[in-house]
């Protein structure tokens, strides 16, 4: 039985990508773009919750491989569908919060739009089990929004565990409840400080990043 958060990926995968379109955002993105380019050159890179593979498109052509991971066999045929630069870019089918274990150990991780998706209980077991699949001094990069009112959907509820929560609708009609949590900086900072007391964090106006190197 999939996760709800599953399922609404799963039915949206078709319509997945509409979300890099919208208009304002695409200077932030393409400096995103530029900046996993840089970050994870000449990196061999675990991906998780990789989707529909917008991002592995940026950096796959500077790293020197790609295993990108995500659940959804939906998102995956469109990921695997697109024409990637050469044999270095693999994708699995694979739970973000039970990876498998790799043959290897990475020299980076990397996750799009997937922290926010994290209730805040299950955060450090998640990053846990990704820091487990990683050499000593790997690069771990995170992007994800941040809550822009009038561009970002209007959280609808927030729980007693300080997670929120939007409603969002669907071109068949449907209408789903999302988890989407918008972290402040303080916030990151805080989820990391175990890890690194000196992360980099780059906020510009729709989008915030995350990197720190591991011990
Ligand atoms: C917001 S999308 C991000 C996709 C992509 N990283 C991007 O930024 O375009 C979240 C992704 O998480 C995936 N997902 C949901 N639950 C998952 C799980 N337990 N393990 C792995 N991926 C999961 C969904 O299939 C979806 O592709």
């Amino acid at each position: 039985m999939p996760s709800e958060l599953l399922a609404y990926y799963q039915q949206r995968a078709g319509e997945y990508e509409r979300v890099y379109a919208k208009p304002e955002r695409q200077s932030d993105l393409a400096l995103l773009r530029s900046l996993l380019h840089d970050q994870l050159r000449n990196h061999h890179v675990l991906e998780v919750s990789c989707g529909t593979g917008y991002w592995t498109a940026a950096f796959a052509p500077a790293a020197l491989s790609v295993t990108a991971c995500d659940l959804s066999p939906e998102v995956l045929a469109i990921a695997r569908a697109k024409p990637w630069p050469s044999a270095n870019v693999e994708f699995i089918e694979a739970d973000s919060y039970a990876l498998p274990v790799f043959d290897r150990k990475f020299s980076a991780a990397f996750s799009g739009f997937w922290w926010s998706h994290l209730p805040r209980h299950r955060l450090s077991t998640f990053l846990s089990g990704l820091h487990a699949n990683l050499q000593p001094g790997a690069t771990v990069v995170f992007i994800d929004n941040r809550f822009v009112p009038g561009s970002s959907t209007p959280i609808s509820r927030t729980s007693p565990d300080g997670d929120s929560y939007q409603l969002r609708r669907l071109d068949d009609g449907t209408t789903h409840e999302v988890l989407k949590n918008f972290p402040s900086e303080s916030d990151l900072r805080h989820t990391v400080s175990c890890i690194t007391p000196s992360p980099e964090i780059i906020l510009t106006d729709y989008f915030w990043l995350l990197r720190y190197t591991i011990p």
